[in-house]
């Protein structure tokens, strides 16, 4: 627990930009898992920050992104290719083949065989070394809803209406908010080599402390992260404040 967001968020950077250069010294690849939404902005600003004052690299990082609405054009402004772009990768010297974002542009005839070899792909590269989480009001993470299963994989999945109803203003309104996502699956989360969910605000203190302490169900999809030792909850005093 952080006092604030901002000084956690300084934290979780300078322990990726760490990894980033002890991977460098090795000529090794980093694999990132990245989240978008307001919780992970204030690390990826400090990313930023690192890259132009202090010369951190990118140039070794491959990055998978958890989600992507569907349907969803890149170019739209509420993408999260968009989004990425914006806060992270527009400011970083990332190679650009090495970005990996769900694409929401495919036929759904199509979304099983991209899902399949998305997982692929995070295997194929050693698997993810530091995924971020945020966590939705449902207690999901990525757009794994309540009801997911544990050995879930990178799939079409439907939003819940919470979920809808707290992304409706960023699309004018829960009419035109989307009603599915691409997502990472809960098995493909938790096979990273270290997780990091992040949770600010006091809007966040009543999910946070359900997942803590209730017992691991599909309900509460964040819950199942309490079952592998890897997993770091990082909070400010207010998403921590209805702890016990
Ligand atoms: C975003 C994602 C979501 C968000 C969650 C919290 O890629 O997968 O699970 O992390 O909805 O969103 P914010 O950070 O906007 O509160």
């Amino acid at each position: 627990v952080y006092p604030d967001a901002k000084t956690a968020s300084i934290d979780v950077a300078q322990r990726i930009a760490s990894l980033v250069r002890a991977k460098q010294r090795e000529a090794e690849q980093v694999v990132l898992g990245l989240a978008t939404g307001s919780t992970p902005m204030y690390v990826y600003e400090e990313l930023v920050r690192l890259h132009r004052e202090d010369g951190l690299s990118f140039r070794n990082v491959v990055s998978f992104n958890l989600d992507e609405y569907y349907p969803m054009q890149p170019d739209s402004q509420q993408s999260y290719v968009t989004f990425m772009k914006k806060h992270l990768f527009d400011h970083i010297d990332i190679q650009p083949d090495n970005v990996h974002i769900p694409d929401g542009t495919l036929p759904k005839e199509k979304i099983k065989e991209y899902c399949l070899a998305y997982e692929n792909k995070i295997a194929a590269f050693g698997g993810i070394d530091i995924q971020l989480l945020g966590i939705g009001r449902t207690g999901h993470i990525g757009f794994n809803e309540p009801g997911a299963e544990r050995y879930s994989k990178t799939r079409l999945v439907e939003l819940n209406d919470v979920t809808r109803t707290d992304a409706a203003s960023t699309f004018g309104g829960k009419e035109y908010t989307p009603t599915e996502a691409i997502t990472m699956g809960i098995d493909t989360i938790l096979a990273a080599k270290k997780i990091m969910l992040m949770a600010w605000g006091t809007g966040k203190a009543e999910i946070v402390k359900k997942t803590m302490e209730s017992e691991i169900t599909a309900e509460i999809p964040a819950t199942f992260l309490k079952t592998c030792e890897q997993v770091e909850f990082v909070l400010d005093s207010e998403a921590a404040s209805s702890l016990a």
